[in-house]
């Protein structure tokens, strides 16, 4: 399965802050916001990755990831000219997805849970359509499931007036290869967008939509207003303070699910390409400290 990460758009509710960078580029704390995606991609041992943003800030990414060997990745990147629509993903993705499968995670969704990793390992090779359910207080703000009595799936409601649940779905989505043609064939909204809403409504139809919920301990965030980008700050920054470990890191998933070995998580920890800054700055010491934690049998 192939990975995208969309990371585009104008981030407008987090001007000034985003007039002149990429709100994906902010950071959470101690890390740019875009490797909180990219890490929810490694648990889920996706490790070709394609990066799309707009044509000005993707050469940032670019500097910013590069091809992704380090990590034991493989990077690649396209541009997105206007913001027209989520699902827009998959026809710019076109050729990267060729007859893979594929994942599509926003670029501005953080998500942390104990078995995320083996639950997401598990629809990789998805038949249709896979989509996440997660129990909100506040639904009619994001993507809503309406269920049945016997909890059912019988429709996708974009940001409803009125919610008919409390389980939204967060920007992670996993597809067979048909999402190029469905993407291809589905109109645009009235406000001109290629909807991911509407995309996941003609799966469902077509009996071909999942649902898989994820626990209602999984920490989520959609970072897009600066009330939400604090609230990410300070919950990263606390658990890593509090239990010692990185959270949304790279370096640490690629480790983890296999992708580079110990050798090289220790010569990125001290990797002076950068000036040594990873050692300066102390995340190069949180990746050593992970090396220790698994030593531990974790
Ligand atoms: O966060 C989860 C929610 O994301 C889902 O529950 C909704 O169903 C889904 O529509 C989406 O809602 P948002 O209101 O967050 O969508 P937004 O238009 O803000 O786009 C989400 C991110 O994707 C945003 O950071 C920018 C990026 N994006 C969006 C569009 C429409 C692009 O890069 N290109 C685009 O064309």
């Amino acid at each position: 399965m192939k990975g995208i990460v969309l990371a585009g758009g104008r981030a407008t509710r987090l001007s000034p802050a985003s007039r002149a960078t990429s709100k994906q580029l902010m950071h959470v704390y101690d890390k740019p916001l875009i490797y909180y995606p990219i890490s929810t991609l490694l648990h889920a041992r996706i490790n070709e990755i394609l990066v799309i943003s707009t044509p000005e800030q993707l050469p940032l990414f670019e500097e910013l990831l590069g091809d992704g060997s380090a990590w034991g990745c493989r990077f690649s990147y396209a541009a997105q000219p206007e913001p027209n629509g989520i699902a827009a993903a998959f026809l710019i993705g076109e050729d990267f997805i060729g007859d893979d499968s594929v994942a599509l995670i926003l670029g501005d969704n953080i998500f942390y849970g104990v078995g995320l990793g083996e639950q997401l390992q598990r629809y990789t090779e998805p038949e249709g359509a896979v989509v996440f359910g997660l129990w909100v207080p506040d639904p009619e703000r994001y993507g809503v499931l309406e269920l049945d009595a016997d909890g059912t799936v019988i429709a996708v409601l974009e940001k409803p007036v009125v919610a008919p649940s409390n389980y939204m779905i967060p920007g992670l989505y996993f597809y067979d290869n048909s999402v190029v043609e469905v993407a291809r064939t589905t109109a645009p909204s009235a406000r001109g967008e290629v909807e991911i809403s509407e995309v996941n409504n003609r799966y469902l139809r077509e009996g071909g939509l999942q649902v898989s919920k994820l626990p209602f301990s999984t920490e989520w965030f959609d970072v897009g207003t600066f009330d939400a980008l604090l609230d990410a700050q300070q919950w990263v920054a606390g658990h890593q303070r509090r239990k010692g470990l990185l959270v949304g890191s790279p370096e640490t998933a690629a480790h983890r699910e296999g992708f580079i070995d110990a050798e090289q998580l220790r010569f990125l920890a001290a990797a002076t390409d950068h000036g040594d800054d990873l050692a300066k700055s102390g995340y190069g010491d949180h990746l050593l400290r992970f090396l220790e934690f698994e030593a531990g049998g974790e």
